[in-house]
């Protein structure tokens, strides 16, 4: 079990508390302040062109998380659920064969300017698009022409260990030491952090235009997924009917797009791909433990203790507790 004392003293000795760098933190990856949020300089870019140059539909669905809380699986769960017609068994579903990162397209990348923003303009309506851009900075005109949202969050201290191992796994550039990544997470500094600013500006929408954005927590999705997939299906107005529940394709849906499933197979298990411009990863990379509560194998008390206080009092008044 790791404890905090190291990273901050690593972050003091970097000139106390964070180091600021021309305007950026020290971290695994350089990031800027914008708005409210910290964002590499290359997504904010890609965030800019996303605001001048998407063109949102009344009948798009965005996937909106925060990196890290189940991206690759709500993916998998509504491109299952939107794509069901046709497969009735789910034996021959497109997801046997494809990543769930391929079946849905992310609005922002490092470099859209390889992936131009035209290329969404080619998808049929209507659309599953994913995102982690929050909420405040996405372009105004997704709440004025009525785009859905659903947002997926989880458990923050287990938001930071699978970050942690990700960043790992994806380059060795990108390491840093756990003590100092968790007391940097603390302080906000993380990709679209920080976390707790993601999730109450998608949680107080959701409250307001409940219609318009749907509200998910990871670990109710753990507990119960059949009564979240059939929420989850209505919101994106394909309920499942008496017929379908009857013949068991909610739980079919609900097991195609399982942790389990989706890493035995092929696609997801083996090879590398290069979804980004320039920066391939493992198929693998995206699936780990897939658990609610990992954070117990490699947090202190004391460290999940600081969390723990930092978010309640983020989140405090809001309804939103972990
Ligand atoms: P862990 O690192 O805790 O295992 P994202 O998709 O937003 O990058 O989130 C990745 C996290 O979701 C990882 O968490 C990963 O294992 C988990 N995950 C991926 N597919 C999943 C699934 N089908 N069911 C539950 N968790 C899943």
């Amino acid at each position: 079990q790791a404890s905090s004392r190291p990273a901050e003293e690593a972050a003091a000795k970097q000139g106390g508390g964070l180091l600021l760098e021309e305007g950026g933190v020290f971290s695994s990856i350089p990031l800027v302040q914008h708005q409210n949020f910290w964002i590499s300089p290359e997504l904010l870019k890609s965030v800019q062109l996303v605001q001048e140059q998407f063109v949102p539909r009344a009948d798009d669905i965005i996937l909106a998380t925060f990196p890290k809380c189940g991206t690759t699986w709500l993916k998998a769960l509504a491109f299952a659920i939107t794509n069901r017609s046709g497969h009735n068994t789910l034996a021959h579903h497109p997801l046997l064969t494809r990543h769930p990162q391929d079946a849905v397209p992310f609005l922002e990348l490092p470099n859209r300017q390889i992936h131009p923003i035209a290329d969404l303009e080619a998808i049929p309506s209507s659309r599953l698009l994913a995102t982690h851009i929050p909420l405040s900075l996405l372009p105004a005109s997704v709440a004025a022409v009525g785009s859905r949202v659903v947002y997926m969050c989880r458990e923050p201290k287990d938001v930071f260990v699978s970050k942690w191992h990700f960043e790992n796994k994806v380059s060795e550039k990108l390491f840093v030491e756990l003590g100092l990544s968790f007391h940097l997470f603390c302080e906000g500094a993380a990709v679209c952090g920080p976390i707790w600013n993601h999730y109450l500006e998608y949680w107080n929408e959701s409250k307001a235009r409940p219609d318009k954005v749907l509200f998910l927590k990871y670990e109710e999705m753990m507990a119960d997924p059949v009564k979240e997939v059939k929420r989850l299906a209505e919101f994106l107005g394909a309920p499942f009917t008496d017929t379908e529940e009857r013949s068991g394709v909610v739980d079919q849906v609900v097991r195609l797009c399982s942790f389990d499933h989706l890493t035995s197979l092929e696609v997801n298990s083996t090879g590398v791909a290069d979804r980004i411009g320039g920066f391939p990863m493992e198929n693998s990379t995206y699936f780990r433990r897939g658990k609610v509560g990992d954070w117990v194998n490699h947090l202190s008390a004391e460290m999940a203790q600081k969390l723990d206080c930092i978010v309640q009092e983020k989140l405090k008044g809001s309804g939103l507790a972990f």
